[in-house]
């Protein structure tokens, strides 16, 4: 038996050093060491043996089978790197590598998140509603009358149905309170659209940002309170709040924001905004489509407020024209990573 190992040992090495490849390998080891291998064989065979050659002949079977493994893994570790040598042969790793074109976020984006989230410390919800709506959620809940200029098709873009795109996002106030009882406190931003001629300050789609609190006891101090906390979280704490007496048909009173910052370029005056108290007539609206009176102009009182989001961000982020945000240039694009 000890000889028989020995030849084993010496036949199996002897044929690893001829195998010429992966797979020559690997028939050495499954004619050596598979399950129906000649030195799984022999462990077989160690039943029949004696008590004392049992010992001596396991001790070296283990030995002959540890070498094998050892060679046969030895092998295949060399070939494996010879193979890896090749299919690096010739390759200059001191070229440059391909770029990874790394993407950025757009620069709209980048101040409505912005928005977004300084409105949300203050306990603001964010809100939506569809950008084709109806004359009811665009107009006449907001007690704007049939005959107002916003409502020609001048200013509106119509569909052959009679629906439209919304012209402000102030039909998110609508929609909000037309399904959610008082207390409300949301930001609705999205897109709005009017006929403007494209130039560059105009775009026919642009973006707001709708504001909305209602409840028992709300006032115009904490409209000017929130929308100056707003601006100066979003400008820095030098920027200046103004609010300039104005006519919206949904708010009463109604203002115009104007901000002056050094973030905005310094001395000037802003116009970035409208707000107002909320109308008693539009809480009539609601009441009426709701069909109870959850918002009683006697219990409740509220604001609101627009921004429009472009002209802010043409200012923080230096852009001379607004077609810049909608051409998808790369060469823009990649200026706000
Ligand atoms: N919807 C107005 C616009 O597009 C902006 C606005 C003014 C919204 C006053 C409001 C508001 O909610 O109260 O010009």
């Amino acid at each position: 038996m000890d000889e028989t190992l020995d030849q084993l040992r010496a036949a199996a090495l002897a044929e690893l050093d001829a195998a010429d490849g992966e797979q020559a390998v690997e028939a050495v080891r499954v004619k050596y060491l598979g399950r129906a291998g000649s030195i799984s064989a022999l462990s077989e065979g160690m039943k029949s043996l004696g008590k004392e050659d049992k010992p001596r002949i396991g001790k070296l079977l283990n030995e002959v089978r540890a070498q094998v493994t050892a060679a046969i893994d030895a092998r295949k570790a060399a070939l494996q790197e010879a193979r890896d040598s090749a299919a690096v042969a010739g390759l200059d790793t001191t070229l440059p590598g391909v770029p990874v074109l790394r993407g950025a976020l757009h620069p709209m984006t980048l101040l409505l998140d912005r928005a977004v989230a300084i409105f949300r410390r203050m306990g603001f919800a964010l809100a939506d509603g569809p950008d084709i709506e109806d004359e009811w959620h665009c107009f006449d809940a907001l007690n704007t009358p049939a005959d107002h200029p916003a409502r020609n098709e001048q200013d509106t873009f119509y569909l052959p149905d009679g629906r439209l795109l919304r012209t402000q996002t102030s039909t998110i106030q609508v929609r909000t309170m037309a399904a959610q009882r008082p207390p409300v406190r949301i930001i609705g931003p999205g897109a709005a659209y009017r006929r403007d001629e494209i130039d560059a300050t105009h775009l026919s789609q642009f973006t707001q940002m709708e504001g909305l609190y209602v409840d028992e006891g709300v006032t115009l101090a904490d409209l000017k309170g929130t929308v100056e906390f707003f601006f100066r979280e979003l400008l820095g704490p030098n920027a200046e709040v103004r609010f300039r007496p104005h006519f919206f048909p949904f708010t009463e009173p109604s203002f115009e924001i104007d901000i002056k910052a050094p973030a905005l370029g310094g001395d000037r005056w802003l116009e970035l905004a409208g707000c107002g108290m909320v109308d008693p007539a539009v809480f009539e609206s609601i009441n009426q489509r709701r069909g109870d009176n959850a918002y009683d102009p006697e219990t409740v009182s509220g604001w609101a407020f627009g921004f429009g989001l472009e002209r802010l961000a043409m200012i923080i982020s230096s852009v001379p024209d607004i077609r810049y945000f909608i051409e998808n240039d790369l060469r823009f694009l990649e200026q706000f990573r």
